[in-house]
């Protein structure tokens, strides 16, 4: 990002969060970087637009192994901030020696990493949850989501573990705290979104897997939808921990009192204080795996049907998909998909397959496995705000 071209312009608030303007008649003086800043456009089914919150068509989704930024899901809990680049810093502080303060040029002059890494929402696929499988237990609220909520983008920015080392991290530090600059009212209140991963994770330095500072997405500024001018990028954890319009860090031997790392983003049948402080926080993903394409309810003829669609591998190291397996008589026989697209840590992998049905035949079934030992269940226990649902996906077709 050039810094000099903000200078000339304003910064207006738009639906879409924020909007620089000013400088057009200068459009030879932006630099490719602010004009996609510009842009915040989306191709996205969006279940709210205050705050945005929307997911792509699954068909569109699978057609490239990186995911475009305009095909990105966006899961927000309120409107973008409005955040003045030239008066932002990032505060790291808590358990450190020195504490720092950085503004986005000095953040962009540190060392730059580039990851490629899959985000994915753990309320993913929590439309399923108010299927009929589960009719005896209450509905589940919040965004609706079907399987949309994951994509796989170019994020660069500063490794979060070389800003912890010059802060010098002291003894008993054991979770590391993100606060955003958003404003969720919440119990009477207004918060920030936070999160919080434990100091192995954020110090990791090597790899795909380290935390990233990022500022950068798909090789464009961040847009406002994805949290210009700073994110936290944390591969393989649930797209809660990479909080948006990041303003603070804060290191600490507890995880973060913020309601949505205490009261939020858990596993819990109940949601009483006690049910939220028995839990733990979610913070790797598990194996997923969908069928993007047909859309459900497609005529098809007997015959072979061509299928693709993505997987995920649960978010560890070294994890890859093993066997993506379709089933069109519930379970009865398999047959596997093949891979496509490339291969690589913390990163999703697409896949086709060819599936022979019968004019009987009512769903297509898919299931995965992975190197790590991750596999998707027939079914998952219920739970209360309908976190990551990865049991066997299901496509009701109509044969014919
Ligand atoms: N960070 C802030 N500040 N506010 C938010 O609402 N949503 C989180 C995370 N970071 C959120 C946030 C959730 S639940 C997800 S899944 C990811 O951002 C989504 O990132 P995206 O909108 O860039 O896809």
């Amino acid at each position: 990002m050039n810094q000099s071209s903000f200078s000339r312009r304003t910064l207006l608030k738009t639906a879409g969060g924020i909007l620089v303007t000013g400088g057009l008649a200068h459009a030879s003086n932006l630099m490719p970087r602010d004009i996609d800043l510009q842009k915040n456009s989306k191709d996205l089914i969006f279940r709210s637009t205050e705050p945005r919150n929307g997911e792509p068509e699954l068909a569109k989704l699978v057609q490239s192994w990186q995911t475009p930024t305009e095909l990105f899901y966006v899961r927000s809990h309120a409107p973008n901030p409005t955040i003045n680049p030239k008066e932002f810093r990032l505060k790291v502080e808590g358990l450190v020696r020195q504490p720092i303060s950085l503004s986005l040029d000095e953040l962009r002059r540190l060392p730059e990493k580039t990851t490629t890494a899959t985000l994915t929402c753990a309320g993913n696929r929590r439309s399923e949850y108010n299927g009929p499988e589960y009719e005896d237990v209450p509905k589940v609220g919040g965004v609706q989501w079907e399987g949309g909520t994951i994509g796989n983008a170019t994020w660069a920015g500063t490794l979060l573990a070389n800003v912890l080392k010059q802060a010098e991290v002291t003894e008993g530090a054991k979770h590391v705290w993100f606060e955003g600059l958003d404003r969720i009212p919440k119990n009477g209140q207004t918060i920030g979104f936070g999160g919080s991963i434990p100091i192995e994770k954020a110090m990791h330095d090597a790899g795909n897997g380290a935390p990233l500072l990022t500022h950068t997405m798909n090789g464009a500024a961040l847009t406002p939808d994805h949290g210009y001018p700073l994110r936290m990028v944390v591969p393989g954890y649930i797209g809660a921990r990479s909080v948006k319009w990041l303003g603070k860090i804060v290191v600490s031997d507890r995880p973060s009192p913020n309601h949505y790392v205490a009261t939020a983003y858990k596993i819990v049948k109940k949601t009483t204080p006690l049910d939220w402080s028995e839990s733990g926080p979610i913070y790797r993903f598990p194996i997923n795996a969908a069928i993007c394409t047909p859309k459900p309810h497609t005529q098809l003829a007997a015959g072979e049907v061509e299928l693709t669609g993505y997987a995920l591998p649960s978010g560890r190291s070294g994890s890859s998909i093993k066997d993506v397996l379709i089933s069109a008589d519930e379970g009865r026989t398999w047959t596997r998909g093949e891979m496509t697209g490339k291969t690589q840590d913390f990163c999703w992998q697409l896949w086709k397959a060819k599936v022979k049905i019968n004019p009987t035949t009512k769903t297509l079934v898919l299931r995965a496995s992975d190197s790590a030992g991750g596999f998707m269940p027939a079914r998952v226990p219920w739970n209360a705000k309908g976190y990551l649902r990865n049991s066997w996906y299901r496509l009701p077709i109509d044969a014919g």
